[in-house]
């Protein structure tokens, strides 16, 4: 999650600067000492953009590869835009470099990358910011560490049982196939993300899904603690 801040606040800075620039070189008709120095940092920067926009575009597709859940529409209208950006970026790179005839297109083409950048970025990192979904995931991991200490003697014959009634009817146990949205179980405390939510396998982390669901799943608020405990147990043997 830091990590997408972190990629979303780079690309949303360097495409500040990529217009900024741009405007510089050629918004004004006077004062054209620094035209070099200007047209280089455009360049420099636009290739640092590229190169942390495909960062980010690798890392989504590893993790959507991960994950067998069907996209959501925010996600495809996402993926829909940073594909335009690529392109529409790689047209701007061939005006400047071999079609020299559609030169002054490029311009418009670069506002048109700034712009998409701010809808790309908004339907992802935006949208979990506005939502509070960082928010959320703090606060929750508090929670879960106090019903822990409260709870060491975990029993798993009870998880077991709770299990085969409150969540077998969704959840495989012997296989991480899907049954229809629910991932199968087998195995998920040796993973090293969850299947559906992409969060980090942690004790907090799987108590949280079952108190507050990622999406789909219902909540089981009215379990107690200890039946929580003895069902992350049974889940652990998997
Ligand atoms: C009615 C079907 C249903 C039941 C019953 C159900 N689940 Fe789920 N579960 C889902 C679905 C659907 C998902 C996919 C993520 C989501 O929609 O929240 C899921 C996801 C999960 C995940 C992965 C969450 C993630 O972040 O990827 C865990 C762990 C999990 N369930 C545990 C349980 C446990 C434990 C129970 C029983 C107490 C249970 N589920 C009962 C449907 C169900």
């Amino acid at each position: 999650m830091i990590l997408k801040l972190s990629i979303s606040l780079l690309l949303i800075i360097l495409s500040f600067i990529a217009a900024y620039t741009m405007f510089e070189i050629f918004g004004k008709t006077e004062r054209r000492k620094n035209m070099d120095i200007l047209k280089k940092i455009h360049r420099i920067n636009g290739r640092f953009f590229f190169i942390v926009f495909l960062f980010g575009a690798i890392g989504c597709i590893y993790m959507l590869s991960q994950s067998r859940a069907e996209l959501t529409p925010r996600a495809t209208l996402h993926a829909f835009s940073a594909v335009a950006i690529f392109l529409i970026f790689s047209l701007k790179i061939l005006f400047i470099k071999y079609y020299k005839q559609f030169y002054s297109y490029a311009k418009l083409i670069g506002v048109l990358v700034v712009l998409l950048t701010f809808n790309l970025l908004a339907f992802s990192t935006g949208y979990s910011l506005v939502t509070g979904q960082y928010s959320k995931n703090f606060n929750t991991e508090a929670v879960g560490q106090q019903m822990i200490v409260a709870n060491k003697e975990a029993n798993v014959e009870n998880g077991k049982k709770l299990y085969a009634q409150l969540c077998a009817s969704c959840h495989y146990t012997d296989k991480k196939d899907f049954k229809r949205a629910a991932p199968g179980l087998q195995g998920i405390f040796k993973e090293k993300y969850l299947p559906s939510s992409k969060k980090a396998v942690t004790v907090e982390n799987v108590i949280n899904q079952i108190k507050n669901p990622y999406k789909y799943m219902p909540s089981f608020n009215d379990l107690t603690d200890s039946q929580i405990n003895d069902i992350v147990s049974y889940l652990k043997t998997l």
